[in-house]
């Protein structure tokens, strides 16, 4: 299974990925990363280890349909079966869901639909919730409302700041993530109306 990965930033569930890759628990490869901030830290991870790594810049591009044109040209010049985003702070447009239908995942640190979108892990903090968590989930043309694969727990701790509750939410996308995309490359996701089933291994 050959992923290309989007990322805004720092990449470390591109390198969570990366990391199951080597250790013999997700069939795959990193075919490509691209990344809509040439200083992302994703692309330098992906350098490291000789994986190609693009900055495709949405302001040289007219409008946005052309940015995404010119993003699904290259996952598809670097033969991508599935989409990961991984920290990829833009919604997803119609070039590239036509491109590559139900072949994008995104990772979310929130147990959706509870807070989608930004700053999710400050928002559950300040909301009150005794659990939140990551989801990772297929992409539709919402705002983190796909279908959901998996989803992993954690508390809310009474001295949590946003920070203590994001690194404890991340070690848990750092396991679902890889585990999420391994059950895809094995053929065994089935996504009937907004639910995935999981088939038997
Ligand atoms: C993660 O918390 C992810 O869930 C969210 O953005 C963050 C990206 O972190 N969408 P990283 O770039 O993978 O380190």
């Amino acid at each position: 299974l050959r992923l290309g990965v989007l990322a805004s930033g720092r990449g470390s569930n591109l390198q969570a990925i990366m990391d199951a890759i080597d250790g013999g628990r997700l069939p795959a490869e990193v075919a490509v990363v691209i990344s809509d901030y040439a200083d992302a830290r994703a692309l330098e991870r992906a350098r490291s280890r000789n994986i190609p790594a693009f900055h495709i810049n949405p302001a040289a591009f007219p409008h946005k349909g052309d940015y995404e044109e010119a993003v699904v040209d290259t996952l598809k010049k670097h033969a991508v079966d599935l989409v990961c985003l991984a920290g990829y702070m833009r919604l997803v447009g119609a070039a590239m869901l036509e491109a590559f239908p139900n072949r994008i995942m995104n990772i979310h640190p929130a147990l959706l639909p509870a807070f989608p979108g930004l700053h999710a892990q400050q928002r559950a903090l300040e909301y009150g919730v005794r659990y939140s968590g990551c989801t990772v989930h297929f992409v539709d043309e919402g705002m983190d409302t796909g279908p959901i694969i998996l989803q992993a727990v954690v508390p809310v701790l009474p001295d949590d700041t946003p920070e203590t509750l994001a690194d404890r939410i991340l070690e848990q996308e750092h396991r679902i993530y890889p585990e999420a995309i391994a059950l895809f490359a094995a053929g065994r996701l089935e996504i009937r109306g907004k639910r995935v089933y999981i088939r038997e291994g």
